[in-house]
């Protein structure tokens, strides 16, 4: 019998297995207005036969979002786009979840097809990014960021409580607040992007402050019956590790007692001079150890994506939630395919009934 094939229950929201699209930028909306792009790729995610379907990093505010093509949820109407997204994924019986986030000083970037850098300051499509300090990422990312004033602290804290809202009303039922990666939250974790010397900055405690006040926040406001996940990058990869690590689980536990439901394990992508043992499966025992010591459920991505792996971490107890991005991209229906791969039962049933019962006959 397969683990990865068993429903996994978070709240009051049961998955029907425990395979998830993880958020994957489409860089495809106009003015941050999700479209018939975004409807039909996330359908066939949804149709696919995943249990969850994890929207995009979704800008909380003009200036969050990655490039001019992120989706954007900082108004009414651009929330209103994505009903026709959210109904199309509960219709396909998956679960639709979407990621708010603020890229911070890695914002204003070309799409990675353009070259994943920095638009140029002579480009009128682009804009001054922030961060908690005016320190560049460099790389390809050298715009210097401005940093941020308590006043902009407190406005992006309510650009994710207004987001989060918006999220709510237009029928989202699993949210993910974006802090890995080197976007803005994480950069306020990470001591290689926060040189601040006031209460945001210096100690762990203070490094730590924007996350743990923005996840309060939210958590006020989004609904005590639906999941509320954080995506943060536990390691750096950058010869710091233990400590970093250790820091990580201590505010994961802090998360937890905020009232995050599940983490989902990532990478902090803060400095570009990193050793990453890329790899199959390769966070497996990472998350696994943020699962124990922090004794809450996680999820986690990077080539988790073959039936094998993905069984076996969920077998093992290293994740409760298996992310598989770009397989996804390569087979919409990867489920199947991992049914099918899985020797399960009746594999066709893991997708719609109008699919299901012709590859069930013949
Ligand atoms: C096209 C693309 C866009 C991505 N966009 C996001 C994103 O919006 N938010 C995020 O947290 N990760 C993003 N990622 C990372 C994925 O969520 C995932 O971690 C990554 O693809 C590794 O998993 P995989 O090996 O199964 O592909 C993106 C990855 C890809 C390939």
């Amino acid at each position: 019998m397969s683990a990865l094939l068993q429903p996994f229950k978070l709240k009051d929201v049961t998955l029907r297995n425990r395979i998830a699209v993880p958020p994957m930028c489409q860089y495809m909306a106009v003015d941050g207005y999700a479209n018939d792009w975004h409807l039909s790729h996330y359908a066939s995610m949804a149709r696919g036969g995943a249990g969850l379907v994890i929207v995009e990093a979704t800008g909380v505010s003009p200036e969050g979002r990655i490039t001019p093509g992120c989706t954007g949820i900082w108004s009414d109407d651009r929330a209103q786009a994505f009903v026709p997204v959210v109904e199309a994924i509960k219709a396909a019986g998956s679960v639709p979840g979407i990621q708010i986030a603020h890229a911070g000083r890695k914002a204003s970037a070309n799409a990675p097809w353009e070259g994943d850098d920095h638009i140029a300051e002579s480009d009128a499509r682009g804009w001054q990014t922030i961060a908690p300090s005016a320190i560049a990422y460099g790389k390809g990312l050298p715009k210097e960021p401005q940093a941020m004033t308590l006043d902009d602290i407190a406005r992006v804290r309510q650009d994710f409580v207004d987001a989060a809202n918006r999220a709510r009303d237009v029928g989202f039922e699993w949210l993910e607040l974006h802090f890995a990666h080197g976007y803005l939250a994480q950069s306020f974790f990470s001591s290689h992007s926060n040189h601040r010397d006031d209460i945001y900055g210096g100690s762990v405690e203070n490094r730590s402050r924007f996350l743990l006040e923005t996840l309060r926040e939210v958590r006020e406001v989004w609904p005590e019956t639906l999941p509320l996940t954080v995506r943060f990058g536990v390691i750096e990869y950058d010869g710091r590790d233990e400590q970093t690590l250790l820091e990580s689980i201590g505010l994961v536990r802090d998360f937890k007692a905020a009232g995050m439901d599940m983490i989902s394990v990532s990478i902090g992508f803060t400095i570009a001079e990193t050793s990453i043992p890329w790899g199959p499966g390769f966070l497996g025992p990472i998350a696994q150890r943020v699962r124990r010591e922090a004794d809450v459920p996680v999820s986690s991505a990077w080539g988790f994506g073959t039936p094998e792996i993905a069984e076996r971490v969920v077998k093992e107890e290293q994740l409760d939630l298996v992310m598989v991005g770009r397989s996804h991209l390569a087979n919409p229906h990867w489920t199947y395919f991992a049914a099918k791969e899985l020797k399960a039962e009746r594999p066709s049933w893991t997708l719609p009934a109008p699919y299901a019962h012709w590859l069930e006959r013949y």
